[in-house]
């Protein structure tokens, strides 16, 4: 995965937890919202995948410290479906803030600093050829 793909994957993801966030002030059904979180936390697993691979194809030294980020990204995915569906003690807002904020600044600190250190790898391949 290139630097800018990650970072459309990023906006587009963004933007996803908005669309739900607007579901939810709209009233929509639980099943619509229902529906909304599975793909949403679909789309971060596969997100977090490419990323994760990007990183062992780069041999990136921060892989362990990162991973376990998107556990806890993985987490707060888990208590949003369980808020949507009326289990654990959140409500969607509350699960919907705690994924937002946890996204602001993984993308902002952890992911810029993966992203750097991939653009010299990517650089230093070029030039080794
Ligand atoms: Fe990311
Ligand atoms: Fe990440």
């Amino acid at each position: 995965m290139c630097d800018a793909a990650m970072d459309e994957e990023h906006r587009s993801l963004f933007l996803a937890v908005e669309e739900l966030r607007h579901s939810v002030l709209a009233g929509h059904s639980r099943e619509t919202v229902g529906v909304q979180a599975g793909r949403l936390s679909g789309r971060f697993a596969a997100h977090f995948r490419n990323e994760e691979r990007s990183m062992r194809a780069s041999r990136y030294g921060g892989i362990t410290w990162h991973e376990k980020q998107h556990q806890r990204g993985r987490g707060l995915l888990k208590a949003l479906q369980n808020a949507v569906s009326g289990k654990g003690g959140e409500t969607v807002h509350q699960a919907l803030d705690a994924l937002a904020g946890w996204m602001l600044n993984h993308v902002n600190v952890s992911d810029r600093m993966f992203g750097a250190y991939f653009r010299n790898y990517e650089r230093e391949r070029t030039v080794e050829v």
